[in-house]
C-alpha cells in the first residue's frame, strides 16, 4: 500500500499567494487560507469568487500559476490528485452519484475498499484473513451506520434516497475514507430548509468521528458562523475578511462583498441585517 508517506491525525493545511487563471479570469487572485489541524474553516463569498476553485487547487485539479500549497509544511504542489487522496486528502463524494443502483450498504463496504485496494483483492481470493478483514470492515460500517442514524436505508438503492438522505450517506463514506483534510463543497445546496439544519449536528458529529480538519464552502452562512471557529470570506478571486465568526460578521469588508453580491440570498438566509438596521451599513448610528 502506498501509505508510507501518510501521517496520521488532522493535517495542517496552508495555501500561500494562490493564483489561478482562466483565460483572461483570474479566478483566484492571490489568495491565502490556513487550517490548524482538527479546525473547521468555513469559506464564504459571493457567486464566482472563486471558492471552488480554492478547493481544486488544494485537492489538484486545477493547476497554480503562482502560490504554493502544504499539508503539514509539506509542498502538493508535485502531487497528482490521486496521491493527494492517498495522504489522506478527502473531497466530498457528490451525493454517491456514481452509484445509483447499490444499496447504502454496498456503497459504505465499496468505499472502505476504495481505501484499501488489498481488500478487493484478497476477498476476491477468499483467503482466511481476507475473510477477517471482510469482518472488520462490515463492523465498521455498522459502526457509521449507527453514528449517523441512517440504519433504516441500509438496504435502499441510493436513487431511492431523498438529497438530504444521499448527502447523509455521503458523510458517512467520507468518515470511511478515514480523511485527514476534507473539502466540502456547499453539503447542503439542494436541500431542504428542514434538512440543512440538521447538517450542524450531523457536520459536528462527522467532525469528531473522523478527527479531521475540515474546510467547508457554503452560502448558508449562519450554518458557517455557527460550526467554524474561522473564516475566509473571498470577492473577486481575493480574501476580503478572516477571522472568527464574530470578528469577520463585524467585519465592513465581507458585509461589502456580500452586499455587492446577493442581497437578497442573504436576507433570505439570515446573514443581513433586517431592513429597519439597514443603516448600519452605512456606517453606525447612534455609535457614540
Ligand atoms: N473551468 C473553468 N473555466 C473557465 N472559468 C472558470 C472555470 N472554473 C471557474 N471559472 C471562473 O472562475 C471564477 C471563480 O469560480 P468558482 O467556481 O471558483 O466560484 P465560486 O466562488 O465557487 O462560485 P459559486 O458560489 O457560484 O459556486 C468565476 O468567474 C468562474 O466563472
Ligand atoms: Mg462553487
Amino acid at each position: 500500500m502506498s501509505g508510507a508517506a501518510r501521517r496520521d491525525g488532522p493535517a495542517r493545511l496552508e495555501v500561500k499567494d494562490a493564483l489561478v487563471t482562466f483565460g483572461g479570469v483570474k479566478a483566484v487572485d492571490g489568495a491565502s487560507l490556513e487550517a490548524e489541524p482538527g479546525t473547521i474553516v468555513g469559506l464564504i463569498g459571493p457567486n464566482g469568487s472563486g471558492k471552488t476553485t480554492m478547493l481544486d487547487v488544494i485537492s489538484g485539479i486545477v493547476a497554480l500559476r503562482a502560490g504554493s500549497v502544504l499539508l503539514d509544511g509539506d509542498s502538493l504542489v508535485e502531487y497528482l490528485p490521486e496521491e493527494r487522496i492517498g495522504l489522506g486528502l478527502v473531497r466530498s463524494f457528490q451525493d454517491c452519484r456514481l452509484f445509483p443502483e447499490l444499496q447504502v450498504e454496498e456503497v459504505l463496504l465499496l468505499t472502505q475498499d476504495a481505501r484499501r485496494p488489498v481488500g478487493l483483492l484478497s476477498s476476491t481470493l477468499q483467503l482466511p484473513w481476507a475473510r477477517r478483514s471482510e469482518r472488520e470492515k462490515r463492523s465498521e460500517v455498522d459502526r457509521i451506520i449507527e453514528a449517523f442514524g441512517i440504519g433504516r436505508f441500509r438496504h435502499l438503492r441510493i436513487a431511492e434516497l431523498s438529497t438530504g438522505t444521499r448527502r447523509v450517506v455521503d458523510l458517512a463514506a467520507i468518515v470511511l475514507a478515514q480523511p485527514r483534510l476534507l473539502l466540502l463543497d456547499e453539503p447542503t445546496a439542494g436541500i431542504a430548509q428542514r434538512e440543512a439544519e440538521a447538517f450542524v449536528p450531523l457536520l459536528r458529529r462527522l467532525h469528531e468521528v473522523a478527527d479531521t480538519t475540515i474546510v467547508l464552502v457554503e452560502h448558508d452562512v449562519p450554518l458557517v458562523f455557527e460550526l467554524c471557529t474561522r473564516v475566509v470570506m473571498m470577492e473577486a478571486g481575493r480574501v476580503v475578511s478572516v477571522g472568527t465568526p464574530e470578528e469577520v460578521a463585524a467585519d465592513p469588508r465581507a458585509l461589502a462583498a456580500y452586499l455587492g453580491a446577493s442581497e437578497e440570498a442573504l436576507a433570505v438566509s439570515g446573514a443581513l441585517p433586517s431592513p429597519s438596521r439597514g443603516a448600519v451599513v452605512g456606517g453606525a448610528p447612534g455609535g457614540a
